[in-house]
């Protein structure tokens, strides 16, 4: 296969239900388009491929001091401002010996700011005393308490150890001209990158806020563009629903919905795209949970977590569909070796790949899962290349989008977000 495919592998949707979502989905896209929808100030997603390529440029020329400059790079964000590229990185990287993850000889790319847990913060601190690093901060609002902490506390390592050389070494991904950290970043002179104004945070991972530590990672960030470029062409594409994919999983989840099926599992058996259900989770969540509405995302790893949800997946109350994330080529031939010792059983299975038992145990659970009665949709993607990445990137904002909207959300607000964040302020006497 050379382009990602979307299919209903199980459970039914008759020719009347389908018709009549399609035209429901078509007059929603149909105002995406026209710019006609609830939160059309923010559908610049729409357009990120092509209007990022022209940060590209200067992207890649950050990227490439700061490769030449230091060992590590700590990415300060949340929520949009982080999931995105981490759920990237992981796909391609390897784990590093300070505990981030690493491209090949690249800098060790680390993770602050997504949570306060300050044994934590400590642990990264302790890990970055001896290397030289640099920090990439990043949130929209300037104002987000958790990574502001985080990148206090970094910014304070950077001027103890490197005094006023520590302002090359701090990158600001931000708001183009509100919040505090557009300020900082004018006064001090940091480099900084804009976040454009009309794309919101979990739609932003195809601008700076994404492209920048992926390219200081290593990673084609063109190709990722190029990928997104393709799909959300397709989505917005005049092809019949039938054929659209992200029409057809967003038509899809929504005739499950109605069957009083609130809850989606997205199931992967790769662990390269583990964390891409965590960007996922958040897409739709943050996009469709409001109202009193909305299918709660819940993300699954297999086969590790058939080990633990397995058990309510197979046998729980009917509440659930399930949507497989799948990968046509394997990356690598692993194979189980052949032993003189055949004491653990495995010897009918020597000299077998170790995809093809992980596409064994693929195939056995989505029988096991459909044979309970469970819907089951799978997404596939030809491999794990950044252009494939970017396409399933582009083809679930599409998705999400006309998902929300047919449920007549406004997709691109998150007031249960901005309410923890008033309350906890409030609790901390902060403004
Ligand atoms: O999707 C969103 O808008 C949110 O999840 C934000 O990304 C998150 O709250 C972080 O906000 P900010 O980038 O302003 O720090």
């Amino acid at each position: 296969m050379d382009r990602l495919d979307f299919r209903l592998l199980a459970g039914e949707m008759d020719p009347d239900s389908f018709a009549s979502l399609a035209s429901r989905a078509e007059k929603v896209r149909d105002d995406l388009i026209e710019g006609r929808c609830a939160g059309s100030d923010y559908l610049g997603w729409i357009r990120l491929p092509r209007t990022a390529r022209a940060d590209l440029d200067a992207i890649r020329e950050c990227a490439e001091r700061l490769r030449g400059e230091v060992e590590d790079l700590v990415v300060v964000g949340i929520g949009g401002s982080y999931l995105g590229s981490r759920a990237l990185l992981e796909a391609f990287a390897e784990p590093g010996r300070r505990g981030g993850m690493r491209i090949g000889n690249g800098p060790e790319i680390h993770f602050a700011g997504e949570h306060l847990g300050g044994a934590r913060l400590a642990g990264l601190l302790r890990r970055l005393e001896d290397r030289r690093f640099a920090v990439n901060v990043i949130s929209k609002s300037g104002t987000t308490l958790e990574p502001s902490v985080a990148f206090r506390l970094l910014r304070g390592e950077l001027v103890a150890r490197f005094g006023a050389e520590a302002d090359r070494l701090i990158v600001a991904t931000t708001d183009p001209e509100r919040g505090a950290l557009r300020g900082m970043a004018e006064d001090r002179g940091w480099t900084s990158f804009a976040i454009p104004p009309d794309v919101g945070g979990r739609f932003s991972v195809l601008s700076p806020v994404g492209l920048l530590p992926l390219a200081v990672a290593g990673l084609d960030v063109g190709a990722l563009l190029e990928g997104a470029g393709k799909e959300l062409e397709r989505f917005l594409s005049k092809d019949s629903p039938e054929e659209n994919p992200a029409m057809n999983y967003a038509m899809h989840r929504q005739h499950f919905y109605g069957k009083d099926l609130a809850v989606e599992v997205l199931s992967t058996f790769e662990p390269e795209l583990f964390l891409l259900g965590d960007w996922w989770a958040q897409l739709f969540g943050e996009s469709e949970g409001k109202e009193g509405k909305g299918i709660f995302p819940a993300a699954a790893r297999f086969t590790t977590d058939l080990h633990s949800l397995g058990q309510y997946l197979q046998d729980g109350r009917r509440q659930l569909f399930e949507t497989f994330l799948r990968v046509d080529q394997a990356a690598d031939a692993l194979v189980v070796p052949e032993s003189d010792d055949e004491g653990d059983g495995l010897g009918e299975l020597a000299g077998r790949q170790i995809h093809q038992l992980n596409r064994a145990a693929e195939e056995g659970t989505i029988r096991a899962h459909s044979g309970s009665g469970m819907p089951v949709m799978a997404i596939t993607i030809p491999e794990i290349t950044p252009e494939a990445l970017g396409g399933l990137v582009g083809f679930f904002e599409g998705a999400c989008a006309i998902s929300a909207l047919m449920m007549g959300l406004n997709p691109f607000d998150q007031p249960g977000v901005e309410a923890y964040k008033r309350e906890m302020k409030r609790l901390l006497e902060v403004r």
